[in-house]
């Protein structure tokens, strides 16, 4: 696991947009696996500048998506598609056919069906992960166990807290949500994850400063993966007192 300590956000967006651009280029018909959430949001602003400002692109390029809120139509405001579209797709030259977010408002096994068999059809060159105050990934909620392959999640009370910020109440944000498994996760070629925003110490000392790999914090499975990227800002390092080179 390669941890990157930079300056601030900007930086940790840029240094993120580097990685994803390497692997377009080098292969533009790669598949990229997308986050949503507000830590990768800088991230896709810069990759949207790449895009219209550096030619760097994404015509060929195909992805999927790490989660979806069931009961969600890909309409809804709140959904991870309408998210997707807003603050990625419709700003760069992607052919939208060429995207997937697993669908939230169909019956929960025909979508899964769906999402397992997108996600068998190739490998994924980069996958963007974002990290859950109390350690998730996608939506892999700590427990005694997780799951390997893509499932439906019920969500923890922190979770639902966390995204209601994004909702007009508590009570609107869903209870279930569909999710990447584990195995999905880790199969990809290479992972990209950014730690950032409020009530991730926890997680991120879990990660950083311990050698335990547990489904208690699902993100320490990164460990195992042979090409795992950590950007994190200065300030969260000094916070958790993760000094570079500690592992
Ligand atoms: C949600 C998403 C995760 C995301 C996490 C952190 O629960 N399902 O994929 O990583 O939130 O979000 P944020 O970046 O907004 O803190």
């Amino acid at each position: 696991m390669r941890v990157l300590v930079v300056k601030d956000y900007e930086a940790q967006c840029r240094a993120g947009a580097d990685l994803v651009e390497e692997a377009v280029r080098r292969r533009p018909d790669c598949r990229l696996g997308l986050a949503t959430g507000s830590s990768p949001l800088g991230l896709y602003r810069e990759l949207i500048r790449r895009c219209r400002e550096e030619g760097l692109d994404f015509s060929r390029t195909r992805t999927v998506n790490l989660d979806e809120y069931v009961g969600l139509a890909p309409e809804h405001p709140q959904s991870y598609r309408t998210f997707m579209d807003q603050q990625f797709f419709d700003q760069i030259n992607i052919d939208k056919r060429s995207t997937y977010v697993p669908r939230g408002d169909r019956e929960t096994e025909e979508s899964l069906a769906e999402f397992r068999a997108v996600l068998d059809q190739g490998s994924t060159a980069v996958q963007i992960l974002g990290l859950g105050a109390d350690g998730h990934i996608g939506f892999n909620e700590p427990g005694e166990t997780l799951h390997a392959r893509a499932h439906v999640e019920t969500l923890d009370e922190s979770t639902i807290r966390a995204n209601s910020r994004f909702f007009e109440n508590r009570d609107q944000v869903p209870r279930r949500a569909l999710t990447m498994g584990m195995g999905e996760i880790m199969a990809a070629e290479r992972l990209l994850l950014l730690i950032s925003g409020a009530g991730k110490e926890e997680a991120a000392r879990r990660l950083l400063l311990e050698d335990l790999v547990t489904p208690r914090w699902p993100v320490t499975f990164l460990r195992l993966h042979r090409d795992a990227t950590v950007l994190l800002t200065r300030d969260l390092a000094e916070r958790i007192g993760y000094r570079e080179n500690i592992m």
